[in-house]
């Protein structure tokens, strides 16, 4: 048996192509592995930075690929079809991070009712949610749009949440307006959508002229701004500004436009592509990238068991409604429509208010 894998050169990835490796059969499957089928993954701006970091944050050792490729990570749904693992049968379906493939073999470990973990040696020293899957057989929450929903936003919302919960817990470092950038991105408006929720802070989107209507469209930015007009925002009061796009110069327009108004500079991501070095010299609050293992660490401890996914259930049962209305999944289906997305989203070329679903089975 084999498996179908979409593979990217990693110091080119406008190369990509398909592969077929060999699977175990099942009989020759370790003790407690699992043989997967991957059957449908999302694909955003956010796998593209997976790519961009993979030998930085690890992220290429965690599905090994052949030669100077690698395949990258995705959010998504496999369905076991082989077990060795005493606990979980053919059939079950979980939800975590996969690779560009049709399968997967996992090694089963410290499984529960709620999931389990991938052993492979070769995937540690990562952080923990990117070994685990949740065990979602029959859960509706996880099934049909609201599981597309699921893989597209969820892995982002929970950054959506962290910062906004940092930002709050640092009471705002004195600003009462927060910018974003790359504001059409998932990432961005999931945090929009929260900061929109506390009535008392003031949310600008900065994007690109092509996305401005559909940032207006969301209602949850009170102001929208193209990239190329940042310098006419007031700058005499604090700002707080959240970087998804991570352009370079553009963090550097408006660090010297506020200058010391402001008062925190987060990186997050790295959309735009266009990400040098800052200058040592720019004006107020210097940039740091916001970790969210760091936030998700501190919150486990203070909030207690279960506190976390408590908040964050709130949260997202607030938030998956707004997606009905300015979401609308692509499915694309084998080879040739996954290297199509895969291109598009490297190249900025796919609408925002559109979330790929993909897969690589016939
Ligand atoms: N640090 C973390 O833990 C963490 C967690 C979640 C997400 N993130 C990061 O947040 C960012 C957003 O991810 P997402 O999945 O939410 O993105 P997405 O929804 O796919 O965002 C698409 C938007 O990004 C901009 N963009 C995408 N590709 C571009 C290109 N080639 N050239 C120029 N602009 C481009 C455009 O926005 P504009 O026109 O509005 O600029 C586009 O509408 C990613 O960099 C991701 O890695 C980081």
């Amino acid at each position: 048996m084999k498996s179908t894998d979409f593979i990217v050169a990693r110091d080119d990835l406008q190369q990509c192509k398909i592969v077929e490796t060999q699977l175990p059969d099942a009989a020759a499957l370790p003790d407690e592995a699992l043989l997967v089928k991957v059957d449908r993954f999302a694909f955003t701006a956010n796998n593209i930075t997976y790519a961009v970091l993979g030998d930085q944050l690890k992220y290429w050792q965690l599905f090994p690929a052949p030669d100077h490729f690698g395949n990258i990570p995705v959010w998504g749904f496999g369905d076991v079809i082989a077990s060795r693992h005493p606990g979980i049968t053919v059939g079950e379906r979980l939800f975590g991070y996969f690779p560009m493939a049709t399968h997967l073999v996992i090694e089963a470990a410290d499984v529960s009712k709620r999931g389990l973990r991938d052993a492979a040696a070769h995937r540690q020293g990562v952080a923990p949610v990117y070994n685990a899957y949740a065990r979602v057989s029959g859960d509706a929450a996880f099934a049909g749009r609201q599981g597309d929903y699921q893989a597209l936003l969820r892995p982002l919302f929970m950054l959506s949440f962290l910062v906004d919960d940092f930002l709050s817990e640092n009471e705002f470092y004195g600003a009462r307006s927060v910018m974003l950038s790359s504001a059409s991105s998932k990432t961005a408006f999931g945090l929009a959508h929260l900061l929109h929720l506390r009535k008392n802070i003031h949310v600008t989107g900065l994007t690109s002229a092509g996305n401005t209507d559909f940032v207006q469209s969301l209602g949850c930015y009170d102001e929208v701004v193209t990239y190329d007009r940042v310098t006419s925002l007031p700058s005499d009061s604090p700002v707080a500004y959240v970087d998804m796009a991570g352009n370079s110069d553009l963090r550097a327009t408006l660090h010297r436009h506020f200058g010391d108004q402001m008062k925190y500079s987060g990186r997050i991501g790295l959309t735009h592509r266009s990400s040098s070095p800052d200058e040592p010299e720019l004006p107020g609050a210097k940039p740091v990238w916001f970790f969210a293992p760091d936030q998700i660490r501190k919150r486990a401890k203070e909030w207690g068991p279960g506190g976390i996914d408590m908040r964050f259930g709130a949260a997202w049962s607030g938030f998956a409604p707004m997606l009905d209305r300015c979401l609308e999944v692509i499915e694309g289906r084998g080879g040739a429509a996954v290297k199509q997305s895969y291109l598009d989203t490297l190249n900025g070329r796919v609408p925002p208010h559109q979330g790929h679903i993909l897969s690589l089975a016939d």
